[in-house]
């Protein structure tokens, strides 16, 4: 059954950039493809996101804990279409020049929002693997805690990046919502758990 899943999800998410590619290849995509390439990467590594954080309560609701197995897949997933997103950006837009970045950064909060998120995913994807759950011990768990902080940043990024629309970035902030208030038991724990830190300095 998990294979089946996990074949499902290769089809979808990696089927996805031969989609892409067919689109810019037909010159479906408007006068302004590159924008195009960025909002469809964009929106495939929020709907990857969103995925992820669906499987564990899915996983409680239906009972079925090795549902829990694809979530790896899932995220990894959402971290190679955020790079491709960052990528598509750094090098259609900004023609790969890191000082444009900079100040493209600077400018344009939304874009730090953006870019810290591609940090964390980077952090948790790097350390995904079953050895780095093993060495990493207590701290894995707490380093992959923050996807949390990355549910919160993204859809505020999306909102933040549109200058007209503003009803599907606010459909995503519910999601990210109900998302994370589904989770809110483990996140007042962290929020204890820091708190009890700092009373032990
Ligand atoms: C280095 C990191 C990132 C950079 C530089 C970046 C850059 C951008 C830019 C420039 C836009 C606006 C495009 C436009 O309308 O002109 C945008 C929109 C967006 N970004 Fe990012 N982003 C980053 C990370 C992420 C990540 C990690 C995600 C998701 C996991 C994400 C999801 C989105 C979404 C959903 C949109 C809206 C797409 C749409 O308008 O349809 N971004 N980003």
């Amino acid at each position: 059954m998990i294979a089946l899943f996990k074949t499902v999800i290769h089809l979808l998410a990696g089927g996805s950039f031969i989609y892409l590619y067919l689109l810019i290849d037909s010159g479906a995509f408007g006068a302004d493809p590159v924008k195009d390439i960025i909002h469809f990467a964009g929106k495939s590594a929020i709907n990857l996101l969103i995925a992820t954080l669906l499987v564990t309560p899915l996983a409680k609701l239906t009972t079925y804990s090795p549902l829990n197995r694809v979530r790896r897949l899932l995220g990894i997933y959402c971290f190679i279409w955020a790079t491709s997103h960052f990528a598509s950006y750094a090098v259609f837009e900004l023609g790969l020049d890191l000082s444009l970045l900079s100040e493209e950064l600077l400018k344009r909060p939304y874009l730090v929002l953006g870019f810290s998120s591609w940090l964390l995913l980077l952090a948790m994807a790097v350390t995904s693997t079953r050895t780095m759950q093993i060495r990493l011990k207590s701290r894995w768990k707490q380093l992959h805690q923050w996807v949390y902080l990355v549910a919160i940043l993204i859809p505020v990024h999306y909102l933040w990046s549109t200058k007209s629309e503003w009803i599907e970035p606010l459909i995503y902030i519910v999601i990210f919502t109900i998302l994370l208030l589904l989770r809110h038991k483990q996140i007042l724990n962290i929020f204890q758990t820091l708190k009890l830190r700092e009373s032990f300095r």
